[in-house]
């Protein structure tokens, strides 16, 4: 049911700091940042040949982000994003099976404007998983 990888995501305390070292220090291409406010984040993408490296940053005092960051205060990998075929399909085959779709389980648009879910990573080996509708 999965498909590609399509970005892994890093939780970083200053997203311009982060961004600089991809494309300084890494010579990655690099994205502009955008808001995603609804998801409270700022984002970048690092675009790599085979996949992409999502730079995330919290937007807002309730960002999940920020929850993240004091866990973790060097900052860390916080979810995978695979692309699905069918979002709606593949979330009632997860539920199905006894998964946890975070929230009140209805896809969002994400950072590229496609529909997403987050499943509970107590579900999937300690994985925060994103989908999105490829
Ligand atoms: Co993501």
């Amino acid at each position: 049911m999965i498909g590609r990888l399509n970005h892994v995501a890093i939780a970083v305390g200053n997203l311009a700091e982060a961004a600089a070292l991809y494309r300084e220090v890494l010579g990655a291409k690099i994205s502009a940042p955008q808001e995603e406010p609804e998801h409270g984040v700022r984002v970048v993408f690092v675009e790599l040949p085979n996949t992409k490296i999502e730079l995330l940053e919290p937007l807002g005092a309730a960002s999940p982000i920020a929850k993240f960051l004091k866990r973790n205060p060097n900052g860390g990998i916080h979810h995978l994003c695979y692309e699905v075929a069918d979002i709606l399909a593949a979330r009632d085959r997860l539920s199905a099976a006894g998964a946890r779709i975070l929230g009140d389980g209805q896809p969002r648009p994400g950072a590229h404007g496609r529909p997403v879910l987050f499943l509970n990573p107590k579900d999937f080996s300690g994985t925060l998983i994103e989908l999105e509708q490829a």
